[in-house]
C-alpha cells in the first residue's frame, strides 16, 4: 500500500518552523491533481501564514465569541471546547490552508434537488483534493490536520478570506511535535456484508 496512506496521522502538536513557499505550491499542486466530478475542479486554495496567520485567527476568535452570545447554529454549545481546542491547533501550526468551493451556494438559502447533487459531487471532488493534500504533506516530511471545526466561524471567515462562496475546509500543517499511534478503523466486515 502507499507508504502515506499507512503512516499518515491527524497531526495536533507542530513545531514553529515555517514551511518554504516550494513545499506549499507542491502541497496545492498534489490537491489540484485529483479527480472532480466532470472536471468541474470546484477548489479554491488559500494559503495562510505569518501575520495573516494572526489576523485571520482575531476573525474565527470573533466568530466564536459571537456564536457563544448569539447562537446561529442550534445546539452549538455541546461543540464549543472541542472548537476552542482546535483553533488552539490551528494557532500552533505555521500553515493553514482554506478550501473553498468556487461553485458554492450560500448557507443561508436552501438549495433546490439539482443544486444538491451538484454539491454533493463537488464536496466529493474537494475530499480528494484534501486527502491528496494530506498525503503529500506526510510524503514531504509534514504532519497535517483536516479541520471542519470552523463553521462556527463561518461569517466572519468568509468576510476574512473575502468569498461569498462557501468554505468547506481548513487543512493546517507544519512539522509534527509528536507521532501519534495509528487510531481505530473498522473492521472489513463493513464492505464485505453482501457477499454472505
Ligand atoms: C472532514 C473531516 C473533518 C475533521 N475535522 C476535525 C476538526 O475540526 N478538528 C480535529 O481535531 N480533527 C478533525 N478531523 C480529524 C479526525 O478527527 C481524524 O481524521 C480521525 O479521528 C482519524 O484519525 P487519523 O486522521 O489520525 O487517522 C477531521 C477529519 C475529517 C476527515
Amino acid at each position: 500500500m502507499i507508504r502515506s496512506i499507512l503512516n499518515r496521522r491527524s497531526i495536533r502538536k507542530y513545531k514553529s518552523d515555517e514551511v518554504s513557499e516550494d513545499v506549499i505550491l507542491k502541497i496545492i499542486e498534489a490537491g489540484m491533481l485529483a479527480p472532480s466530478a466532470k472536471n468541474r475542479q470546484p477548489w479554491k486554495f488559500v494559503a495562510v501564514t505569518g501575520k495573516s496567520k494572526v489576523s485571520m485567527m482575531k476573525a474565527m476568535e470573533k466568530g466564536l465569541e459571537r456564536e457563544k452570545a448569539k447562537p446561529l447554529l442550534p445546539g452549538s454549545a455541546k461543540e464549543f471546547s472541542d472548537a476552542e481546542n482546535t483553533f488552539k491547533i490551528m494557532r500552533q501550526a505555521p500553515l493553514i490552508i482554506f478550501v473553498i468551493n468556487r461553485f458554492g451556494i450560500s448557507i443561508d438559502r436552501e438549495l433546490t434537488p439539482e443544486e444538491r447533487i451538484y454539491e454533493i459531487c463537488n464536496a466529493q471532488s474537494i475530499g480528494a483534493a484534501i486527502e491528496n493534500m494530506s498525503l503529500a504533506a506526510d510524503d514531504l516530511g509534514l504532519g497535517s490536520l483536516w479541520i471542519c471545526n470552523t463553521y462556527f466561524s463561518y461569517y466572519e471567515l468568509c468576510e476574512w478570506l473575502e468569498t461569498d462562496k462557501s468554505l468547506f475546509a481548513a487543512l493546517a500543517i507544519g512539522y509534527a511535535d509528536e507521532s501519534p499511534r495509528a487510531r481505530p478503523r473498522l473492521g472489513l466486515d463493513v464492505v464485505f456484508e453482501r457477499r454472505k
